[in-house]
């Protein structure tokens, strides 16, 4: 088990790790005096793009090709995105808490190659006390001549800025938290354009989570080969997975990209608790569709993907576990509740519908609905989907979706003289 465990996270188990002098001593900040005194820019995007690195933050796309787009004018921002909104997500607050400066190094590493001067960590508002901890950091690497004027004795400058946000889910979509930081409401932009080209103020801005950019320094110092002989073809690299619900042993797991939900859940987190049977897999937080327990399901390598082969995501591996305990039309309810409150109100679809899809789902679950509720329940979720500004809307239809396709007998359950819900549902569409 243990040889999962560990990769990237430099010295993880390292006492006093988040020390500056003890990260130091272990070969800390290395790699970043590599890039800034011996490196190009280009060079350094040249080397993320070879080692396969994909985005942690959801969608996986590709690190070092993000830093290549970025449009020809200066100055230029880096954002770090340590929202960490998705519910089960909890590996970006481990991260900071627990190896700081190994994600401030791929954060200024992430910051040269993109030729900025200015980098933001832009975290949720229930993180403020970690922020302190955090501008404590940035002040010891001001000390210690590795932020501020000319720092190696070069022409490079750097400053880091931590920014609170105010417990917004919608903040961790990358052009609302721009929006954030900018003071102004955090709602997503029109895109495009895109970051890369208009971000933050207008000007060429990267975005990348807090988990990617944790992995820059280890690449820089082993090279691209060793992080691309971590996981498989497509899917490179060590990934935390976060397991929460029903799991005996829920926590964040490092593993390589491509070992099975079998192998996470029964090797390494000593399978279901109290040794009930596992029903369903939420494999991305609330955001993408339910998944049967089925052998096929569990033979499944965790990449970005085989999991859109058997319908659903791998996001940022929130995997939360239900057992045969739960009413996925109450698993359903509890993550409209959610997709109600976050929606930030910009797009008629998801402000309406998200209201609805909860109201019919409450009555559902409270015994008070009819088999055409079901069905309405359906076409509200066809009105929303693909017709909204930004992917939450979508996301909120995902349990509707496959919750009622999968396990339409939880629905069928609350409604006297049930029919064919699914069936109905497919009809539409
Ligand atoms: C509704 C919504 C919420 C999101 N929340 C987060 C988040 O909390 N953290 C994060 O890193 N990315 C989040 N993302 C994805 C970001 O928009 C962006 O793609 C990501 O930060 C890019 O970083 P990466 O390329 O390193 O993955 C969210 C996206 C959406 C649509
Ligand atoms: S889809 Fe929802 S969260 Fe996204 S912009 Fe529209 S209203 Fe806001």
């Amino acid at each position: 088990m243990t040889e999962y465990l560990l990769l990237r996270h430099r010295n993880r188990g390292e006492e006093n790790i988040a020390d500056l002098d003890t990260y130091l001593s272990l070969g800390g900040f290395e790699a970043y005096e590599k890039v800034v005194t011996t490196m190009t820019p280009q060079e350094v995007i040249d080397i993320v793009k070879a080692s396969g690195l994909r985005g942690r933050g959801g969608a996986g796309f590709p690190t070092g090709l993000k830093w290549s787009f970025l449009s020809d004018r200066f100055p230029r921002y880096v954002v770090a995105n340590s929202d960490e909104s998705e519910p089960g997500t909890f590996k970006d607050r481990e991260i900071m808490e627990h190896n700081p400066f190994q994600f401030l190094e791929g954060l200024m590493i992430c910051a040269y190659a993109a030729q900025a001067e200015v980098a933001y960590n832009y975290c949720r508002g229930e993180f403020w006390e970690l922020t302190q901890v955090l501008e404590s950091k940035v002040r010891q690497l001001n000390d210690r001549g590795l932020l501020g004027r000319r720092v190696f004795n070069t022409d490079y400058s750097l400053q880091i800025n931590n920014h609170l946000g105010a417990g917004a889910y919608i903040c961790g979509e990358e052009s609302a938290l721009l929006e954030s930081i900018e003071g102004k409401l955090g709602q997503p932009r029109l895109k495009p354009p895109f970051p890369a080209d208009r971000g933050l103020y207008q000007l060429p801005t990267v975005v990348n989570n807090t988990e990617t950019l944790t992995n820059v320094p280890l690449i820089i110092s082993r090279g691209p080969e060793w992080y691309k002989s971590i996981g498989t073809e497509k899917s490179c690299g060590p990934k935390i997975m976060c397991l929460s619900g029903h799991a005996k042993h829920p926590g964040n797991y490092e593993t390589p990209l491509g070992i099975t939900f079998r192998e996470l859940i029964f090797d390494l987190a000593g399978g279901i608790r109290d040794d009930k049977t596992l029903k369903a897999i939420m494999p991305s937080g609330a955001s993408a569709p339910f998944l049967p327990a089925s052998d096929e399901v569990l033979d499944t390598p965790l990449t970005y993907e085989d999991i859109p082969k058997i319908g659903s995501q791998l996001g940022s591996a929130s995997i939360i576990l239900l057992d045969e305990t739960v009413d996925i039309s109450w698993a359903a309810l509890k993550t409209m509740k959610f997709f109600e409150h976050e929606s930030c109100g910009k797009c008629t679809p998801c402000r309406e519908g998200t209201y609805w899809m909860h109201h019919l789902l409450g009555r559902i679950n409270s015994d008070q609905a009819e088999q055409a509720d079901v069905d309405l329940l359906g076409e509200v979720a066809q009105q929303v989907v693909g017709k909204c500004l930004c992917p939450l809307g979508d996301f909120a239809t995902s349990a509707v979706f496959s919750g009622i396709e999968l396990f339409q007998q939880d629905f069928n359950s609350h409604i006297p003289d049930a029919a064919n819900g699914a069936d109905n549902l497919n009809k539409n569409k």
